[in-house]
């Protein structure tokens, strides 16, 4: 079986991209990232992708004149390059359906609270966690799950906590749960790669290592 072929979609920064770069190169990973794509201009994400000789390409709205053209070219781009299985690593655009329905339980989503807590719209970024910091949670965490048409509503793959003390502030609580992104992203990429998640009536399965 030829090698599994990733894409990943951001708006920033991409040390999620790094992580799952970082994954794949050491071996942990059995997958190639073929494509980064993202909607912004000018991101950090993007030279993380030129500096490991990944094929990138800028997707912003302004250069389509629709949203619908650009989310057609993006379906048209990830199906050219064969893609298997598309990470949102930060993506801050919404996905149309088309996509979701191509790619039915093939995009995975990295998201920076416990859901069902603090997700769906408006809840991206820092807003997650300075919901969870007025909210007064001892635990946060983030949680890898695949994408439907319900924001952040997909199945739920793989979850981790972190603790939350009194006198973390915001900033502390995002770098405490980042790390934990940095961890469970890839292994959801690694479990997906290995073939070893099954989706049964929206919850997710994982099966032992063959
Ligand atoms: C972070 O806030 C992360 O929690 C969320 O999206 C942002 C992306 O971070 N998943 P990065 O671009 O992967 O560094």
């Amino acid at each position: 079986m030829s090698e599994m072929k990733i894409a990943v979609l951001i708006s920033g920064g991409g040390s999620n991209l790094q992580a799952i770069i970082d994954n794949v190169e050491k071996g942990y990973i059995p997958a190639k990232v073929s494509l980064v794509v993202s909607n912004k201009e000018r991101v950090y994400g993007l030279t993380r992708a030129k500096n490991h000789g990944i094929e990138t390409k800028v997707m912003t709205r302004a250069e389509y004149t629709s949203t619908e053209n650009r989310d057609m070219a993006l379906l048209k781009l990830l199906k050219e390059k064969e893609i298997d299985l598309v990470v949102l690593a930060g993506y801050l655009a919404i996905l149309p359906i088309e996509i979701i329905k191509v790619y039915r339980n093939r995009i995975i989503n990295i998201h920076p609270s416990l859901i069902p807590s603090f997700c769906g719209d408006g809840f991206y970024g820092e807003r997650v966690h300075e919901q969870a910091f007025k909210r007064g949670v001892r635990v946060s965490g983030a949680t890898v799950h695949f994408v439907n048409e319900i924001t952040d509503g997909g199945p739920i793959i793989l979850q981790e906590t972190v603790d939350v003390n009194f006198n973390d502030n915001v900033k502390k609580i995002q770098e405490k749960v980042l790390k934990i992104e940095h961890k469970i992203l890839p292994l959801a990429v690694k479990l997906f790669a290995e073939g070893r998640l099954e989706v049964i009536d929206n919850r997710v399965k994982i099966h032992e290592k063959q």
